[in-house]
């Protein structure tokens, strides 16, 4: 096996376990940083949420209180709030979305579809779970959802939603009689659902992925490439030529001219020595044939 044979299989395996691993670690970090960011962008989302929810609450209904023998007005209701600041959203960013889905809803936009209605479900079961993070894939693609449950712990939200007879007339004009009602107390009734598509950032981490590995395999190209140079320049070439003339000189043939390698590396040294010996040689079977 030559010499540069043998190092270019050592460089090619040296290589090739190196861009396994780099391209594994690195796959893994791309995708948990892309996984990460959509992470965030749903906790941010449900969070706003609450914070309508919360405004809502603190700051718009006492307002509207003061009002008296007013309409019901939906926009007082935080549920409502939230879901229609959302829609507004949604305008803009279709593949995100907020909702308050529940099993028995008031307003029948806000009824959970059958996957919502199992993690609804989820959370009525569960030993007081407090929020469901997973991945599923849709129509437009693979999405990442928060849930959080929706849990009837003020007892106030019963003077609206336990029964007709008992919510507010004025409300029920708008709703009638018939959904939203029978919630109890403590019941987990739904949750509140934040979807946000993962394709964008899973995207971006393939493509960060790909030049990556495009930059590795080019820069082991260039050191192949240049290792391969500089072997046949600096050694396997000068060595090929010592061993011709010491075949030559071996059988008595001084036809060649001497060496003339320059610089200080070790070839060039052994060059040197090399015409020393020769000239010895030379000169002793000069000797010999005087
Ligand atoms: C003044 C009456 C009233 C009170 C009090 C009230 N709600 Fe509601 N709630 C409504 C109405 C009306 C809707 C429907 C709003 C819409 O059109 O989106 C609604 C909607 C909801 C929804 C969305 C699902 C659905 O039914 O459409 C949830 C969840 C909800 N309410 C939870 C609560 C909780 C929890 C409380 C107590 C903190 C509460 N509500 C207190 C009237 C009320």
């Amino acid at each position: 096996m030559s010499l540069r044979l043998k190092f270019n299989l050592v460089l090619i395996v040296v290589f090739l376990v190196g861009l396994a691993a780099a391209g594994a670690i690195s796959y893994r970090l791309l995708q948990e940083n892309a996984r990460d960011e959509v992470y965030r962008s749903a906790q941010l989302m449900i969070e706003s949420a609450l914070s309508v929810r919360k405004y809502t609450v603190d700051q718009i209904r006492p307002e509207l209180d003061k009002v008296p023998d007013a309409a019901f007005q939906p926009q007082t209701v935080p549920a409502y709030a939230a879901t229609e600041v959302f829609e507004e959203v949604r305008k803009r960013y279709p593949q995100y979305s907020y909702k308050e889905a529940t099993l028995n809803p008031t307003n029948p936009r806000d009824r959970a579809t059958d996957w919502e209605a199992d993690i609804v479900n989820r959370f009525r079961q569960g030993d007081g779970q407090k929020e469901i993070v997973a991945e599923r894939d849709a129509p437009t693609g693979r999405q990442l959802y928060i849930a959080r449950p929706i849990q009837i712990t003020n007892p106030a939200c019963l003077a609206c939603h336990t029964s007709a007879e008992v919510a507010p007339p004025a409300m029920i004009k708008v709703y009638g009689p018939a959904n939203g009602f029978g919630w109890k107390q403590n019941e987990v009734v739904g949750a509140q659902m934040v979807v946000v598509p993962m394709d964008v950032p899973e995207r971006n981490a393939q493509r960060a992925f790909a030049t990556f590995m495009t930059s590795l395999a080019v820069i082991f190209v260039t050191v192949f490439v240049v290792i391969n140079v500089m072997l046949s320049y600096l050694i396997v070439r000068p060595i090929h030529r010592l061993s011709l003339v010491a075949d030559k000189i071996s059988v008595g043939d001084f036809s060649e001219p001497e060496f003339t390698e320059k610089g200080r590396d070790e070839v060039a040294i052994l060059s040197s020595s090399f015409n020393r010996m020769r000239r010895s040689l030379e000169k002793a079977i000069q000797m010999i044939e005087e």
